[in-house]
């Protein structure tokens, strides 16, 4: 039985992780700002089969909170073993253009955030040297785009953040691991029209928990991301102006 703290538990995709983990017999910990919501889903995951599930609402915008969110895992579960960091809004790039307080709050949930949240979980498990840090970054963060380079370079940041932290945390066996969805029928993509290159939370979240038991440095989900975001990474910034992706 394994300790794992979900951070974003209401999250479709952590949802479907933490679904896998419950019936894998593993003691959740949900950390939520919708607390009927994750109250449900721990009610859910409880059927399931996890062994224990405890709430904790927070908005993680919040970061003075962070330190105490952290402990109260801990004891709760008696040690952390897996953390997973779900949270996150896609920012309306055209309003954000308009305001730099839109740009900078989106900043602050998907990048800063996810990256204080890192710093202290990082210092806890190189301390005991052990321990697997899982966080859902984006293709996004591969190549600004001007269709929603906001969310994407807040994306970016979390990518290299977690690169350099996996470098820092080898000698200490602490793994990092990187997820980098393309696209998927969560909530958080209900206005968009999907097609052929979508995918649904639940297969995300089973190539998540192989990534984790693996220890897997940076996966695509679906593995076809990978080839894609090369190719874009590849042309040329002087023709990638003129593109329309
Ligand atoms: N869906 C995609 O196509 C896609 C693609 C690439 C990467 N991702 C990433 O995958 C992760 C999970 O997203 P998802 O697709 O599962 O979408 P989702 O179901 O909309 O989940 C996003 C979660 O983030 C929570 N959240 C946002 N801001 C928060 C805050 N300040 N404090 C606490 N919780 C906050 C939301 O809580 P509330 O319900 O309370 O708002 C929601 O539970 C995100 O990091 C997202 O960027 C998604």
């Amino acid at each position: 039985m394994r300790k794992i703290l979900i951070i974003g538990g209401t999250s479709a995709i952590a949802e479907h992780c933490a679904r896998i983990w419950a019936a894998r017999g593993d003691e959740l910990y949900l950390v939520a700002r919708n607390e009927e919501r994750v109250q449900t889903i721990a009610a859910d995951l409880k059927i399931r089969g996890a062994a224990q599930v405890t709430t904790y609402c927070t908005n993680l915008n919040d970061m003075d909170r962070h330190g105490e969110l952290l402990d109260a895992a801990d004891i709760a579960m008696s040690g952390i073993d897996i953390v997973l960091i779900a949270h996150g809004t896609l920012s309306n790039q055209k309003s954000c253009e308009q305001s730099v307080e839109e740009t900078l709050a989106e900043i602050q949930t998907n990048a800063l955030s996810t990256i204080s949240l890192l710093t202290l979980i990082a210092n806890r498990f190189e301390a005991k040297k052990e321990g697997t840090i899982c966080v859902i970054s984006s293709v996004a963060g591969d190549r600004g785009r001007a269709s929603n380079y906001v969310y994407g370079s807040s994306k970016a940041m979390v990518t290299a953040f977690t690169s350099g932290l996996r470098q820092r945390l080898h000698k200490s066996n602490v793994a990092v691991v990187t997820i980098k969805p393309g696209f998927v029928d969560t909530p958080m993509t209900t206005e968009f029209k999907k097609g052929l290159l979508w995918v649904k939370p639940n297969a995300v979240a089973m190539k998540i928990i192989h990534a984790i038991d693996k220890q897997k440095n940076e996966v695509y989900v679906p593995t076809f991301w990978c080839a894609v975001m090369m190719l874009i990474r590849a042309i040329p910034a002087g023709l990638f102006k003129r593109l329309k992706l």
